[in-house]
């Protein structure tokens, strides 16, 4: 199993993977291409099945959901700990209070439901971690933590991690841009290389989910040019220069600027475009992009049309199906339905209490 991959991440915030998992050094054998490294392949065999305290055999998945103290992300990793599937569901957060509440509150209604079974062989662990996927340093500190507590092996990241401002924020649209794709795009970014080492781990049946947003649809592109820069990127640092590229020239022109008028928006085109491209160069790991529609969540201040939980619902399914019909990797979802993020437009979602137009 070979994951050909881009080259070695050039932006500077982008955390160097931390010791305990650096055992995927990018081989000196390079790919087709010159600005791509290969990795050899991941021996999965020391990969041990746990066994639950009464002698009984669980199943030994483990999630990492990001941004589930919350919101969507919360129930993401409600469901996944429900689907049974799962040994560990870990809810990466960067408020460790919220988070640990989060967890309990979690952990709690599965034992309701478990109550009359034998618990001790069902029930999921429910923990929180501390991430802050905008911060280098707590990606260094998350990961060997991470593998220390559970093992070098990880079935599923959900990248659910998200802001906007608001559509009442004063802040003016350039300063806005920085923050915006430091967090959606470079967070995701980062958090996923950081673990794609034990992803690979995780055999053909891993997956990364990253929740983006049908704001970030080619259409908020003002050229061909600039869309290209998105449908045919050669390497991940590509279309980071492209994010950081547009951020400084909104920092200088505003929406004047040559690629969008939307901060959220653009932070989201370029976690697609990741995705689609990820799915190309590490094959081994199963990928997609989603858009949970329209939810009531704090970062519509309540406003959104749609329960979380039916947001969290196409998130939850791509990480877990095994329906191969279905689930295509590198693929955008809606619904359970694959699609391009253009199809079916939801003007709330664009123009409501989230400033997704600035
Ligand atoms: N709601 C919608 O209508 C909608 C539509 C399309 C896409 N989405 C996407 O869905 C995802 C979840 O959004 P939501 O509506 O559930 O929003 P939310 O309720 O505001 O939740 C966002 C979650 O992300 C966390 N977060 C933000 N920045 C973070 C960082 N730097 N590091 C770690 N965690 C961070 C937040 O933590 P704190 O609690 O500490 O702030 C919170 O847990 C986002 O990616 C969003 O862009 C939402």
């Amino acid at each position: 199993m070979r994951c050909i991959y881009g080259p070695r991440r050039s932006f500077p915030f982008s955390p160097s993977p931390p010791g305990p998992i650096d055992v995927i050094p990018p081989s000196s054998s390079s790919s087709s291409s010159s600005s791509s490294s290969s990795y050899p392949s991941i021996d999965q065999s020391s990969r041990a099945t746990k066994v639950s305290s009464n002698g009984g055999r669980m199943k030994d998945k483990i999630a990492i959901v990001t941004g589930s103290n919350q919101g969507i992300g919360y129930h993401i990793a409600h469901q996944i700990a429900s689907g049974g599937d799962f040994a560990v569901v870990i809810l990466a957060c960067r408020r460790m209070d919220a988070g640990r509440n989060a967890a309990d509150e979690i952990a709690r209604t599965l034992k309701n439901v478990d109550d009359d079974d034998d618990a001790t062989t069902k029930r999921c662990i429910v923990e929180a971690m501390e991430l802050d996927i905008s911060n280098p340093t707590s990606i260094n500190d998350f990961v060997p933590e991470f593998v220390r507590r559970h093992g070098d092996t990880l079935d599923v990241l959900v990248n659910n991690a998200g802001m906007a401002f608001k559509g009442s924020d004063p802040t003016p649209f350039g300063e806005q841009s920085r923050p915006t794709v430091d967090t959606n795009y470079r967070g995701t970014v980062s958090i996923t290389e950081a673990l794609l080492p034990c992803l690979l781990r995780g055999g053909p049946g891993s997956r990364v989910v990253n929740v983006a947003s049908r704001s970030g649809a080619l259409r908020i592109l003002k050229s061909n040019d600039r869309r290209r820069l998105f449908t045919h990127p050669e390497n991940v640092e590509a279309i980071t220069a492209t994010m950081y590229d547009f951020v400084r020239e909104a920092e200088i022109l505003g929406e004047n600027n040559s690629y969008a008028n939307t901060n959220y928006g653009m932070s989201k085109c370029g976690v697609i475009a990741y995705t689609a491209l990820m799915s190309r160069l590490c094959p081994e790991v199963g990928w997609s992009a989603m858009c949970p529609g329209y939810c009531n969540t704090s970062m519509t201040s309540g406003r959104g049309t749609r329960p979380a939980a039916a947001g969290a619902d196409t998130a939850s399914w791509l990480a877990t199906t095994d329906d191969v019909s279905a689930y295509k990797s590198g693929g955008f979802y809606a619904d359970r339905a694959p699609g391009k993020p253009e199809r079916r437009p939801q003007p709330a979602i664009v123009a409501n209490e989230i400033n997704i137009s600035s």
